[in-house]
């Protein structure tokens, strides 16, 4: 399939998902909480959908991924904002705050209904596939192909994109950042499909 065209099915796929209402319900308590993260989400969701067209996975198994994709820091919504929006370094016991999130989030959308696909991203986007990662420290076996996508995806986005901390890095440079990375924390394959959509 053409890249615009991918970009075009994606932006469609995106659209179809966030008007679904729990799904936009969630969206707008986000946006209205931290415009910041609600972009981020969106950017997300828009890329791994292209990966996962660009790869050839079928309607649903997008369709969660997306649900997935774009409520993976929804937990973030608990995080008081004197700490999300810190804009120096974070202390230790901030640190460990935010690493909740994964868990908030799952909370959050499993008292919703959402699917365990679903869950599964929102859990664990923050897993390594070495097991360094976090809340549980899960090794590759452990994680779902949807779930290594929008952990690749979403440390890809956070490093382009500007934050009050430290400067973005460009595309480019964030890939090669991610690249000494991959097969530590990212899954090689999810690395190259997340090079295939970005690559101008
Ligand atoms: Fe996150």
């Amino acid at each position: 399939m053409e890249k615009k065209s991918i970009e075009q099915r994606a932006r469609l796929m995106l659209d179809g998902v966030i008007i679904e209402p729990d799904t936009a319900e969630i969206l707008s308590s986000l946006k209205e909480y931290s415009n910041r993260t609600f972009v981020h989400s969106l950017n997300v969701a828009f890329i791994s959908i292209q990966i996962g067209l660009d790869w050839g996975f079928d309607e649903s198994r997008i369709v969660n991924l997306a649900k997935g994709a774009v409520l993976h820091d929804i937990g973030k919504i608990k995080i008081p904002l004197s700490i999300l929006e810190k804009k120096d370094a974070l202390t230790e016991e901030e640190f460990a705050r935010i690493r909740l999130h994964p868990v908030y989030g799952y909370e959050l959308a499993r008292k919703r209904g959402y699917g365990s696909p679903v869950l599964d991203i929102i859990l664990h986007h923050h897993e390594h596939i070495d097991g360094s990662g976090y809340p549980d420290g899960h090794k590759v076996t452990g994680l779902s192909l949807e779930t290594q996508i929008v952990s690749v995806v979403d440390t890809w986005d956070a490093m382009t994109s500007t934050r009050s901390y430290k400067p973005e890095l460009s595309g480019q440079d964030a890939m090669l950042e991610l690249a000494d990375f991959t097969d530590s924390f990212y899954n090689t394959e999810a690395v190259r499909g997340l090079r295939n959509v970005t690559d101008k």
